[in-house]
């Protein structure tokens, strides 16, 4: 590391490449957790145990973003401060966490000592380096979504919030300036450069054409309000809420501590998670800001799409949230694996929306889980209870029918399966491990183990079926357990797979660890549930 002429330490060296680092956006607290949430931090949940379990020393951020006239707004409408309105919500934020099983390493909080101090740290050195500046700012204010606009973008808009619908208000005002504008060709050259800088490649495209109309300064500081970051040096101004916020991603790892903190280590993120409607914040604004620290770009900004529910776009006036107590409802039906599954399989990830619908989630559960893996297992452990006394048989190698060379077959899946994990193409990975499930499952009705038991000559074959069966389950289960942690948990238990400290590797996922002689007890993974049209 070496000082740059900010001060701060620049990471000159590539990043070890054993760590990883992923974060969310930081969840606004004037608003409930929902499904949309959930979602996001899901994702990145399954993705950094997957790299954790390949032995990777993972940091995975979240937390929530705490300032800004509608937490001033909403706390002073219910008569407390903005501070008790935070904590408040918070800890509704931490519930979701809980409910889902996410190991987040840290919870960042906005109005955090730490986080602040750092933030002011940096403007101080943007404002040192000439990157900010005391300015007039005449344009079209969005009073909710606290940003301004260009007469360009306003007219485009039809001068109302494209989230409220409310009018734009025409307003001047003394702020300081971020010098975007003096980043155009530097931005441009990265998304040339780095063409996976944005996913997905819709997205990308779209940020690059705004991108390439032309970039104005941006305000980033504002005096109608309080509840912010205190301006250094010029405390009638508070630093814009957006600033604030992607500001987290450096403070949570100590980037503008001085000395550097040692979670510094992390530094860049590989993925940047987020919903598509906060992108030009992460793809354009965040980098430029990278650069006028010169601190080194992350490796992805992801922007997935949105839930919707029942077919119709969640809203405040619909009041439609998938919220806490609904996706509670579900996990008390159908366990909080499931729900992680359909999340990282039938959701958003690329550039459509998806819809949330309880007939949907139903489908998918009773079609994957139980009748596929849940159906799997089950029919395996049985036949073992019943034709080998529970004991995991000797597979004599002797090719059994049709069968695929499974050693091969299962390191192809497991091989395109973490590539496609690497690459958060969560669908695609779990899509592998099922491909797996799906061969067993076609290679007991293709052999027969159950009516070839009937013949105490064909023991060695019905032998070899299943432990050929067993051992791929359990290779399947090792790139499952990211995705649903607490089933394939008690399938492991179960079946008696390996002690704690060898689980936790992917690297176990090679054919023929399975030892002979493991007792393989009957499973029951995914209880069939009656279809209900309501949770209530
Ligand atoms: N505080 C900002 C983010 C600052 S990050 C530096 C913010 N917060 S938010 O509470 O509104 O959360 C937005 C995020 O929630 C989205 O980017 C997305 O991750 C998630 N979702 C919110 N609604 C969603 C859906 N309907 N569907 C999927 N995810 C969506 O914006």
């Amino acid at each position: 590391m070496s000082p740059n002429s900010n001060g701060i330490a620049l990471r000159t060296r590539g990043r070890q490449n054993t760590m990883a680092y992923i974060t969310t956006p930081i969840y606004y607290v004037n608003d409930k957790p929902h499904i949309g949430h959930a979602y996001t931090t899901t994702l990145c949940d399954i993705w950094a145990r997957s790299m954790r379990a390949r032995g990777e020393d993972v940091f995975f951020l979240t937390g929530t973003d705490e300032h800004g006239l509608k937490v001033e707004k909403s706390a002073r409408e219910r008569g407390i401060s903005p501070q008790e309105l935070a904590d408040e919500n918070a800890s509704e934020f931490r519930k979701v966490m809980d409910l889902f099983g996410l190991t987040y390493d840290d919870f960042i909080r906005t109005t955090q000592d730490r986080h602040v101090n750092q933030v002011q740290t940096a403007v101080t050195r943007l404002l040192e380096s000439g990157d900010v500046y005391l300015g007039e700012f005449e344009g079209w204010y969005d009073e909710g979504q606290e940003e301004y606009h260009t007469e360009t973008k306003a007219k485009e808009l039809e001068y109302k919030s494209p989230i409220s619908q409310k009018p734009l208000v025409r307003a001047t005002q003394t702020n300081y300036f971020f010098r975007l504008s003096a980043y155009q060709e530097r931005l441009e050259k990265l998304f040339d450069e780095r063409p996976d800088f944005v996913k997905p490649g819709a997205r990308r495209n779209e940020v690059l054409g705004r991108l390439r109309g032309g970039l104005q300064d941006v305000p980033i500081t504002r005096t109608n309000f309080e509840w912010g970051i205190p301006f250094p040096g010029d405390e009638e101004h508070v630093i814009y809420v957006w600033i604030d916020a992607l500001m987290n991603y450096a403070t949570g790892v100590g980037m503008c501590e001085s000395p550097l903190g040692e979670r510094s280590k992390y530094w860049p993120a590989d993925y940047h998670v987020i919903g598509k409607e906060i992108l030009w914040f992460h793809a354009v604004i965040w980098p430029a800001v990278l650069m006028a620290l010169e601190l080194e770009q992350p490796g992805c900004i992801y922007a997935h799409s949105f839930w919707i529910s029942e077919g119709q776009k969640m809203s405040k006036s619909l009041g439609n949230f998938i919220d806490l107590e609904q996706l509670q409802n579900y996990m008390d039906s159908y366990g909080q694996d499931s729900l992680r599954y359909f999340l990282a399989t039938q959701g958003p990830l690329g550039a459509t929306d998806s819809d949330f619908s309880r007939s949907h989630f139903h489908e998918t559960y009773t079609t994957d889980l139980v009748n596929t893996i849940g159906n799997c297992a089950s029919r395996t452990s049985a036949m073992i209870g019943k034709y080998c006394d529970g004991l995991c048989p000797k597979d004599s190698g002797v090719l059994v029918g049709d069968d695929v060379d499974w050693r091969v077959f299962t390191k192809e899946r497991v091989d395109a399966s973490l590539d496609s994990m690497k690459d958060f193409d969560l669908a695609g990975a779990i899509a592998e491990a099922m491909k797996i499930v799906r061969q067993v499952d076609n290679f007991i009705n293709d052999t027969e183990p159950f009516k070839l038991a009937k013949n105490p000559e064909s023991s060695e074959r019905v032998n070899d079926i299943l432990y050929r069966c067993a051992e791929a389950i359990r290779i399947a289960c090792c790139l499952l357990e990211p995705v649903m942690p607490t089933r394939m948990e008690s399938l492991r238990t179960t079946w008696n797979l390996g002690d704690a400290k060898r689980r936790r590797s992917v690297r176990n996922a090679i054919w023929g660890r399975l030892q002979e002689g493991t007792g393989i007890e009957k499973v029951a993974l995914f209880p069939r549930v009656e279809f209900t049209e309501s949770p209530e």
